[in-house]
């Protein structure tokens, strides 16, 4: 039976790799580290891409059990950014040129049981090498190091090397079917594959147990597992994405002499010409795109953080879907979309640059890696098999495209461009569509796009560069960055033969020095860094149902705001109706419907009338009421420089009719709307769902600030390797509001097995911020303290735990 034993402990590393080092000469200055490792912690900003270029060395060493005699050896690194070379004591045995999928080398004759092997791994992140995705400039960091888990596999002379599962629902019949391809290695002729299927937990902290009555199929047939037949299936799907547990056995003259668990979902998920169906069922993929990149550790988060990025896309911004842009992901993200039901479109790496004959052998290479190591999971549902954004290479593509279906004919692929009506050698046209500019309409229709409208199109990348938005960005840029997401998505989902669409992007990002904001940051996310919402990131919140969603795009301050006046207005919820109150008096109820946005279900709100019904409490007239509260709701928002012909006769009318005068109307406007020297107004905004108040936020002038520090959790686990937590920050006011232009100091002191990442001092920017913490190898009870200068500390109290392997 193989035997799993993970390596992720024990490491030491050099960030100059020499012959001696990987032989195991003395090496004073290595470091002793844990993977996933980050060959150089990076600053947060302003830092040159040239610090995580080098070639680095780790190297470990392994005592070999005698008991491994006549056993097979197999080590397996889960990244290695970007090229590595594995040697056993200082004898090469291996290489790998891909930073971004696992790669496995067999160490069994390198091996002599009962002694001790230096194992070591050369790695290279220079960006010069000759590989995808280099060859010319790109917009993502390319950090290095072993950044994902290593483990080994302890295997006996028969041995099953891959279980391809191929479970199919039939949402006609309720029932379902599962296909398999077993790739056995040293077993005898006559062996059988007996093949089981469990009903399964539902999380993958639960443990595996094989209990007879979970049993709902099995069969057992020579050479490959026989086709299994399910009366009834639970369906993997969005909402409920129920999983199987699928045993593998390798029996060998009526022994099992191998086997292996793989979790599936029995699903249905096709691209239509008319959109993507899953099990029957029309979906509008609504999704964002995501790297893999953390503040400080580049790629080398831990298991814990790549979930949360899962639960946030699916909990927090209420999508459906995810494109791993612009590379594999780690299987721990990819595990969370499955348990959570989030789609996931992921691809080969690349980034417009296609190079000569043996970079364009290795993309074929990253193809078939990538779908053998990422066939089994239900949320993948599409392969880019392009190298994003390059221009037509038939020859390339033919190849990527035949080897993707080759190795998996259950999906489609796609292969993300930029151009229109180029050639179409996928299955389904993805097409980053750019022409959102504020102005134009959301997307193109597919028909522009498309070089055959009778298949599948979806919009892989839209926003963007089209508008970087800062968290610390002025209120209106925030608010048309939101609002600018809120125009594709609505145009998009009047378009029923658009399957989906995939905003850019899900998070800013550490880039090159060809693009972002000169700091070395892409301020393209609806979220910062830290994964701190900004406004945008409210125009997908507001699709889930977990939690109560209210956010309103200003903070009423009419300073901030050329010429004081108060400019749009909007509300993002996910209540049925929101009321507006000024001081006591409830202005007006909004829904949905008042959106001037038509095809959402839930659409942000604007908030065109700050006086309501008060004027008639005045003793106007009720016509009279109207006009004079159409001139002041439009001064409000746009200023009283240049009136609408329609509204300039109104005001010609109030001064014949009713003889008002400008002073009138200037008092009135104090009154209700408040302006430059006024007295600023309070007011009030409640969310109601099913006729209950559900959410509050409350706008006066700031009186009181303190700090709020949400970790993503607070026990961490001591496992397979080191965790980790994230804790957002943010600089709020007596109401609970961001402070949107607080730009100041967080000093971070931990007590017990745990330490910060990065600097022991955050930054709040724009109100916001972030730390990461760690575990250190103990366990115990922990602190993390937040001290915001010259206010309370705030203190977290954590703990470490140690889990079972
Ligand atoms: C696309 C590219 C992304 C990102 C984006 C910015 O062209 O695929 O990686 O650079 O532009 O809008």
């Amino acid at each position: 039976m193989t035997e799993k034993i993970w390596l992720n402990d024990g490491w030491e590393f050099t960030e100059a790799w020499t012959e001696e080092f990987g032989r195991g000469a003395p090496c004073p200055a290595a470091a002793s580290v844990r993977l996933p490792h980050t060959c150089r912690e990076t600053p947060y900003d302003y830092f040159d891409e040239s610090i995580y270029q080098m070639v680095c060395g780790y190297r470990r060493r392994l005592s070999v059990p005698a008991d491994w005699a006549g056993k097979r050896v197999f080590l397996t690194l889960g990244a290695a950014g970007h090229r590595a070379e594995i040697y056993a004591d200082g004898k090469r045995l291996s290489e790998h040129r891909c930073g971004y999928t696992a790669f496995t080398t067999e160490l069994t004759d390198a091996l002599t049981p009962g002694e001790e092997t230096v194992l070591s791994v050369r790695v290279d992140s220079r960006e010069s090498l000759d590989q995808p995705p280099f060859g010319h400039v790109i917009d993502y960091m390319t950090y290095g190091g072993l950044y994902r888990e290593a483990w080994l596999e302890v295997r006996g002379p028969a041995y099953i090397a891959d279980v391809f599962l191929m479970p199919e629902a039939d949402p006609e019949t309720g029932g379902g079917t599962l296909r398999s391809q077993v790739e056995v290695a040293g077993a005898p002729a006559g062996y059988t594959i007996r093949q089981t299927v469990f009903t399964c937990y539902e999380t993958a902290e639960e443990p595996y147990l094989a209990a007879e009555d979970r049993i709902v199929a099995s069969g057992e047939a020579e050479g490959q597992p026989p086709e299994l037949k399910l009366d009834r299936v639970g369906l993997w799907d969005i909402d409920s994405p129920v999983r199987y547990q699928v045993k593998t056995e390798l029996v060998v003259n009526g022994q099992t002499a191998d086997e292996v668990v793989t979790r599936v979902g029995f699903r249905r998920a096709e691209f239509r010409a008319d959109g993507f169906y899953l099990n029957g069922r029309r979906v509008k993929l609504t999704g964002l795109n995501r790297h893999q990149s953390w503040p400080y550790i580049g790629y080398a988060a831990p298991a814990s953080l790549q979930r949360l990025d899962a639960d946030i896309l699916k909990n927090e911004l209420g999508l459906n879907a995810v494109r791993t842009s612009h590379y594999p992901q780690s299987h721990h993200f990819i595990d969370r979309c499955d348990e959570l039901g989030l789609l996931v479109f992921t691809e080969i790496p690349g980034w417009q640059h296609i190079g000569g004959d043996a970079w364009k052998d290795q993309a074929v290479k990253n193809t078939e890696d990538m779908v053998r190591q990422y066939r089994n999971h239900p949320s993948i549902v599409l392969w880019g098999v392009r190298i994003n954004e390059s221009h037509d290479d038939d020859e390339l593509y033919r190849r990527t495209n035949a080897a993707a279906h080759a190795l998996d004919p259950t999906r489609p692929t796609g292969g993300v461009r930029y151009l229109k009506k180029s050639s179409f050698l996928e299955d389904v046209y993805t097409y980053n569509d750019f022409s959102h500019d504020g102005k134009a309409p959301g997307c193109e229709p597919k028909k522009n796009v498309t070089p055959d409208v009778s298949r599948p199109y979806l919009i892989s990348e839209y926003n963007g560069h089209m508008f970087p938005c800062k968290t610390f960005d002025p209120e209106e840029h925030r608010l048309e960055h939101a609002l600018r997401h809120a125009a594709v998505l609505d145009a998009a989902a009047a378009q029923p033969d658009i399957a989906g669409t995939f905003g850019w992007c899900m998070f800013d990002y550490n880039t090159h020095r060809d693009f972002g904001s000169g700091d070395r940051i892409c301020y393209h996310g609806v979220t910062d860094m830290f994964r701190n919402k900004k406004p945008a990131a409210d125009v997908y919140a507001v699709r889930q149902d977990g939690a109560p969603v209210l956010s309103v795009s200003s903070t009423m301050d009419i300073g901030e705001h050329p010429a004081g006046n108060r400019g749009r207005l909007f509300l993002f919820t996910n209540g049925d109706e929101v009321r507006f109150y000024k001081g006591d008096a409830l202005i007006r109820t909004y829904t949905h419907r008042d959106s001037p946005y038509k095809n959402l279900a839930r659409p942000p709100i604007e908030v065109d009338d700050l006086v309501g019904d008060l004027l008639e409490a005045e003793g106007f007239a009720p016509a009279q009421a109207r006009m004079v509260k159409d001139l002041l709701n439009h001064t409000a928002r746009f200023g009283s420089g240049r009136l609408p012909l329609s509204l300039a006769a109104k005001a010609a009318w109030l001064m014949l009719r009713y003889r008002m005068s400008f002073g009138d109307a200037y008092d009135l406007y104090q009154k209700y709307i408040g302006n430059w020297g006024g007295d600023a107004g309070e007011y009030r905004f409640e969310a109601v769902k099913d006729g209950t108040v559900v959410k509050t936020v409350r706008k006066a002038p700031m009186t009181e600030v303190s700090l709020t520090a949400r970790p993503s959790r607070t026990r961490l686990r001591e496992g397979t390797t080191w965790d980790a937590a994230l804790i957002r920050l943010a600089a709020v006011d007596q109401n609970g509001n961001v402070l949107p232009f607080y730009n100041g100091p967080v000093d971070l002191e931990t007590e017990g097995p745990v330490e910060v990442i990065g600097p022991k001092r955050a930054m709040l920017r724009g109100g916001l911020g972030g730390t990461l913490v760690r575990t250190t190898g103990d366990t115990g009870p922990a602190a993390l303290t937040l001290t915001l200068e010259g206010h309370a500390p705030v203190r977290l109290a954590l703990t470490v735990e140690r889990e079972e392997a």
